[in-house]
């Protein structure tokens, strides 16, 4: 299953206009239908303690990319042994091979590589946009293969918060709506919304940007846009591709001190696709994906 938009960042059809009246900040007054965090099938929570245990041993000894600690703790994210071939043609692109990664509550991971190694192809598969050619991927305890269309995308607006390489805002949408978008999928009342899309874009640096849409910020407002939105439902984890790739200097520093605090008061888990030494060395672990696979670096000293 692929798809650009997961429904965490859905459109909101025809509402978004209404209610728009007051002075700061009004926020559509309705998801549409059909994406109601009431659907889908699953628990509200895995029950603590079963991710972990199932089936850590299968992924013994076949990647250094894996937790520091290899069969312990509770890992919010699993990728066993996975591969992703694209077809071209008659013939099959091999992109990943035997990839795997294991990512504790919390923990930091910069993904460096080439252009055209896979990150983006590695990131899709990680927050369950694509399906892998091989292998699986498991998210608090959810393997997302085992999940139907919309519990997927229940699941991903509960525990993954994405930061697109083209981060994919809706243009018709302020960016607080853009921001607020995914907590009113996932069930918050409207005033939730708005106050937590506000506080996290004031944050961001864009408190007086409230009610621009997309077309009328800088390139690097809108990343800081998505970054908010990607953290605006508090996750588990946070996929990020190139998340200051736009920014100065300046900005990308306060953006990674913004994010790193988030990870240390909320325990979100990272994973950073990133050029950007400085960001990478200020993760926990860094990782190259070289020919399909994931290779360990070593620490960074910073
Ligand atoms: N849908 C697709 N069909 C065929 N090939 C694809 C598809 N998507 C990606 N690829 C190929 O897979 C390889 C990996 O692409 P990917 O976007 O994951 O790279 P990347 O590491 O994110 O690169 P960059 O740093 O330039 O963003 C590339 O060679 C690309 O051409
Ligand atoms: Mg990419």
């Amino acid at each position: 299953m692929t798809s650009d938009i997961p429904l965490n960042e859905s459109p909101l059809g025809d509402s978004a206009a209404e209610g728009s009246s007051s002075a700061e900040g009004s926020l559509p007054n309705k998801v549409p239908e059909g994406t109601s965090a009431a659907e889908g099938s699953l628990p509200n929570k895995v029950p603590e303690g079963t991710s972990a245990a199932e089936g850590s041993s299968s992924a013994e000894g076949s990647s250094s990319a894996e937790g520091s600690s290899s069969a312990e703790g509770s890992y919010v994210l699993e990728a066993k042994e996975v591969g992703r071939d694209y077809q071209q043609g008659d013939s099959l692109l091999p992109v990943l091979r035997d990839t795997n990664l294991a990512i504790k509550a919390g923990e930091k991971l910069a993904v460096v590589g080439v252009s055209g190694s896979g990150k983006t192809t590695l990131l899709n598969l990680l927050g369950g946009l694509d399906d892998p050619s091989a292998g699986s991927v498991t998210v608090c305890g959810a393997d997302w293969q085992g999940l139907g269309v919309s519990a997927r995308a229940k699941w991903r607006n509960q525990h993954v918060g994405f930061v697109y390489q083209f981060h994919h805002l809706l243009g018709e949408f302020s960016a607080v709506e853009n921001v607020a978008l995914p907590c009113l999928i996932g069930g918050a009342s409207v005033a939730e919304a708005q106050q937590r899309a506000e506080a996290l874009l004031g944050k961001v640096g864009l408190g007086d940007r409230l009610q621009h849409k997309p077309s009328e910020l800088s390139g690097g407002e809108r990343q800081r846009v998505a970054i908010a939105r990607a953290l605006v439902t508090s996750p588990s984890v946070v996929l990020m591709d190139e998340p200051t790739g736009n920014l100065d200097p300046g900005t990308a520093g306060v953006i990674l001190d913004l994010l790193l605090t988030l990870n240390q008061t909320l325990n979100i888990s990272f994973v950073v696709v990133t050029h950007d030494p400085a960001i990478a060395a200020r993760m926990d672990r860094q990782v190259n994906l070289i020919d399909g696979q994931l290779v360990e670096l070593e620490a960074a000293v910073v």
